[in-house]
């Protein structure tokens, strides 16, 4: 299961492309593979190789599919370790975390490889009483998925399982910066036995692979997770042809830290949810709002916490926090916090480090900002890294409308021990996912994932209501007589 040129895979063929580019290690600079590049041609031959195994795949029972899924899903897990310490190379995070998701992939398979057996439709009394009125959901067609490289290999799994089991056939592109982690995937659907076409992957940057995708009149819909500019870019450009799109999208996810908290649980919460996978996350945790009376302590020991992180290379056993992805992220996101600075008090971290071997590598420390204005750009805009500001609040009141005061919608958390006011947040939080007591990442594979207003579009993604997005309904009359 090794593919270090990183090539394409069309009508069950792995193709090399005359370009490719360098893939590297952000830990240490070295080449770790090649990638394929492509345009518009090979994103016709995938799209035309997928139209043409759509209806076989379609027919068969969603009892073969999943045998599919299920087989992948067994080697992925036998070599889970390998496929963990590539993805630490290759983007960044520690084994630790890569090998958890690794894990989850496949269990995602699994869940998705068990909706041969679930229900696809309802059955509803007709008005005529001979008549069964029932509804059966049915494939969408060719889907068009597009994935980023913070979790390379959890959402192109969550995205790639729901649309096979339901019988669709996936033209995929997978993010440069992790696309050899991402293509393990396919290379264990292919030893799996996948038939040629149902699953095509085109390597290559976003403005031609991507953009030729969601321009593809025989593509029916579009899945993304990205950035918010980029998604509402693809919903514009796929409109043109009405196709079905679904977009995850940016984050900036709030922390309300009551009174009544236990502090040493959230501020390890907190920690977690901003400087894991060095905060690469759209579900990572960026504002914390904390009951005036614990504001010091809380600043205090979260200060603590981030500047005693150890950061340094991924499969390295000691290391909490690895290196970003790549040098532009790296200096985007040096660059939003030197801005940032200028407004507020930066507590810790936030620069680079080039120490010995972090020279090598796209490091920085995990930073922590207070004093920021709350209509700061640092404090309204998502900011893709280990970042996260802290801000003194009143009330209950107070604490719901700033978290509630940016465009995006994702994730939430509330820490306190009152349930009655647990459920006001609840109720009153703008978050597609919400936390009591618990970080603002993460997503188990069976429940619904998905944020509101500026932080997604269209049906949410796992669990049963992926169904929603990957299948259309039809409505039967069926009169026997
Ligand atoms: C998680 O928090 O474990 O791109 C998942 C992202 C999200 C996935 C987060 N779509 O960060």
């Amino acid at each position: 299961m090794t593919n270090p040129t990183g090539r394409n895979f069309i009508d069950g063929r792995w193709l090399e492309t005359d370009e490719t580019i360098e893939d590297t290690d952000p830990g240490n600079g070295e080449v770790i593979g090649r990638l394929a590049r492509s345009g518009a041609d090979e994103v016709d031959a995938a799209v035309g190789a997928a139209r043409r195994a759509a209806s076989d795949w379609a027919e068969l029972a969603a009892s073969a599919r999943a045998r599919v899924l299920r087989e992948a899903a067994d080697a992925l897990e036998a070599s889970a370790d390998g496929w963990g310490r590539l993805m630490t190379r290759e983007m960044g995070k520690p084994f630790a975390e890569a090998r958890v998701e690794s894990a989850r992939a496949a269990a995602i398979l699994r869940f998705f490889a068990g909706e041969a057996h679930r229900p696809f439709g309802e059955q509803y009394a007709s008005d005529q009483a001979q008549t069964w009125l029932f509804t059966r959901r049915h494939p969408v067609g060719v889907i068009g998925i597009i994935t980023p490289w913070n979790f390379p290999a959890a959402i192109p799994t969550w995205k790639l399982a729901p649309a096979l089991i339901f019988g669709n056939t996936v033209v995929l592109k997978l993010a440069d910066d992790a696309a050899l982690t991402g293509l393990r995937l396919i290379e264990a659907l292919d030893q799996a036995g996948i038939p040629p076409g149902v699953v095509n992957v085109v390597m290559g940057p976003g403005s031609k692979v991507g953009a030729a995708m969601v321009e593809h009149d025989d593509i029916d819909a579009i899945s993304f997770t990205g950035s918010t500019q980029t998604g509402r870019g693809i919903l514009e450009a796929a409109s043109r042809s009405a196709k079905r799109v679904q977009l995850e999208m940016g984050g900036h996810n709030p922390v309300i830290v009551r009174s009544d908290a236990a502090l040493d649980s959230a501020v390890a919460a907190v920690a977690l949810g901003a400087f894991a996978s060095a905060g690469q996350k759209c579900t990572a945790t960026r504002r914390v709002y904390v009951a005036r009376d614990l504001y010091d302590d809380f600043t205090e020991k979260l200060v603590a916490k981030a500047s005693g992180m150890k950061v340094g290379y991924g499969l390295d056993e000691s290391t909490e926090m690895g290196p970003l992805v790549n040098e532009v992220q790296l200096s985007g996101v040096l660059g939003a916090l030197e801005l940032a600075e200028k407004q507020g008090k930066l507590q810790c971290g936030g620069k680079r480090l080039t120490d010995g071997e972090l020279g090598s590598g796209c490091y920085m420390g995990p930073a922590v900002f207070t004093d920021l204005p709350h209509d700061s750009e640092f404090a309204c805009e998502e900011v893709f890294g280990p970042n996260v500001a802290v801000w003194p609040v009143d009330d209950d009141d107070e604490a719901i409308e700033r978290a509630n005061g940016t465009p995006y919608d994702l994730s939430a958390a509330i820490f306190t021990r009152d349930l009655d006011r647990a459920k006001a947040f609840v109720e009153r939080i703008k978050a597609g996912i919400v936390h009591v007591n618990s970080q603002t990442a993460g997503a188990e594979v069976h429940v619904p994932f998905g944020g509101l207003a500026g932080s997604g579009y269209g049906p949410h993604e796992q669990g049963r209501a992926a169904i929603e997005f990957y299948t259309q309904t039809k409505t039967i009359y069926l009169d026997p007589s």
